[in-house]
């Protein structure tokens, strides 16, 4: 059973009575709910709830969600239903993420024809790198730009997303289990490159490091290019000095936030020990950024880290001299208002709400 270790709550008055809706983020570890609404260009953000389960940390299998271990319908629907009990947002209209790990996407470039030509050509380019029968998936395509190539060829870049069906039954199955309306589910990918890199021609990787996975993006002017993911993330970091000091993991895990990977105290120092599974991560991040960079002709100039494990002290600079790439922790918020006084949530736990933020902002002309 999973424990309630904190919810948060706060709403706002909003000078906007338009339509809201909720960007709803399942994790791995938590469930992370905000409220946006919106009036011409402007988005301002009305209420928000995180719920955060403990268990995780002791036992894998209390994880909502895993790679590799199925979510349970029953006790996830409770979970939502528990925050938005507190949150009482004032709409049922919601849009979720599904992990990374749960979709199969592709960048395609082929040559530039009609929508409905490019819709049929993608079942059978689906065909290629899906390991499923196509009845058995959704597919959908975003266009990701056009060029000419070195023959004068009018060429288009195609972003092909297949998610299995039983996926989103199972979304499906969630949310009206919890009273919500789900009227788009989005793999939290395309979210962080919405919400991180709109308006923004520079290519950039995301780094979304929450508890249990680690999502990677490479996206620029908000749309994304590559996606990928890691099981390596930072529950493994607490687990690490959990181990390496034998104290019980919500020490560790009081430890890793206080510490991060500042200060060198000798070999058992708190960085010491974290450093080898911020390494693993960042070698896949390696790979996935080479794979990119080879097959598309085009290098990543500068790295965004999100999810709550960008909070760690110290990794911004790590992860610039690990990749010399100019690095910053995400600033979820540029594109999104919000009250004053919720200042000091925008600092601390802004990053981990960016999957959450980027899906609420697709109904208000960011795509
Ligand atoms: N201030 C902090 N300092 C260090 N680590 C932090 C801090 N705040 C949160 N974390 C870490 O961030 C992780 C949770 O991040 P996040 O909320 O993005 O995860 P999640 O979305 O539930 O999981 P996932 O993305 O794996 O499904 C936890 O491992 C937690 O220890
Ligand atoms: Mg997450």
């Amino acid at each position: 059973m999973l424990k309630l270790l904190k919810s948060i709550k706060k709403s706002f008055k909003s000078q906007f009575n338009a339509q809201s809706y909720l960007g709803v983020d399942v994790g791995t570890a938590s469930i992370k709910v905000v409220e946006l609404s919106g009036s011409g260009s402007e988005i301002m953000l009305k209420n928000y709830g995180i719920l955060e389960s403990s268990g995780h940390l002791e036992r894998m299998n209390n994880a909502i969600q895993t790679s590799s271990l199925k979510m349970l319908n029953d006790e996830t629907a409770r979970l939502i239903k528990t925050l938005l009990k507190e949150m009482r947002p004032g709409t049922t209209d919601a849009i979720a993420s599904i992990p990374a790990f749960s979709a199969f996407t592709s960048l395609l470039d082929i040559p530039a024809m009609s929508s409905d030509e490019t819709t049929q050509a993608m079942q059978y380019q689906a065909k290629q790198f899906v390991p499923l029968p196509l009845t058995e998936v959704i597919i959908d395509w975003i266009p990701a730009g056009e060029y000419e190539d070195k023959d004068g060829v009018k060429k288009q870049q195609i972003f092909l997303i297949a998610i299995p069906r039983e996926q989103v039954q199972k979304y499906q199955d969630i949310f009206k289990t919890a009273g919500l309306n789900l009227r788009i589910l989005e793999i939290e990918t395309l979210s962080l490159a919405r919400l991180l890199t709109a308006g923004d021609p520079t290519t950039t990787l995301i780094i979304d490091i929450g508890a249990r996975s680690t999502a990677i993006a490479i996206a620029k002017n908000g749309i994304l290019r590559y996606s990928s993911q890691t099981d390596f993330a930072s529950a493994s970091l607490t687990q690490a000095i959990s181990r390496g000091l034998s104290i019980n993991v919500h020490r560790a895990e009081d430890l890793k936030r206080q510490k991060g990977l500042t200060g060198s105290e000798g070999a058992y120092g708190i960085s010491t020990l974290m450093l080898p599974y911020v390494d693993v991560t960042l070698n896949e991040v390696k790979r996935v950024k080479g794979t990119y960079e080879n097959n598309y002709h085009d290098s990543v100039e500068r790295i965004v880290l999100s999810g709550g494990g960008a909070n760690v002290l110290g990794i911004e600079k790590y992860v610039s001299q690990q990749f010399s790439l100019p690095t910053v922790k995400a600033q979820p918020f540029s594109h999104i208002s919000y009250p004053p006084d919720t200042a000091p949530f925008i600092n601390t736990i802004g990053p981990s709400f960016a999957v959450a933020l980027g899906l609420g902002m697709k109904q208000f002309g960011k795509k």
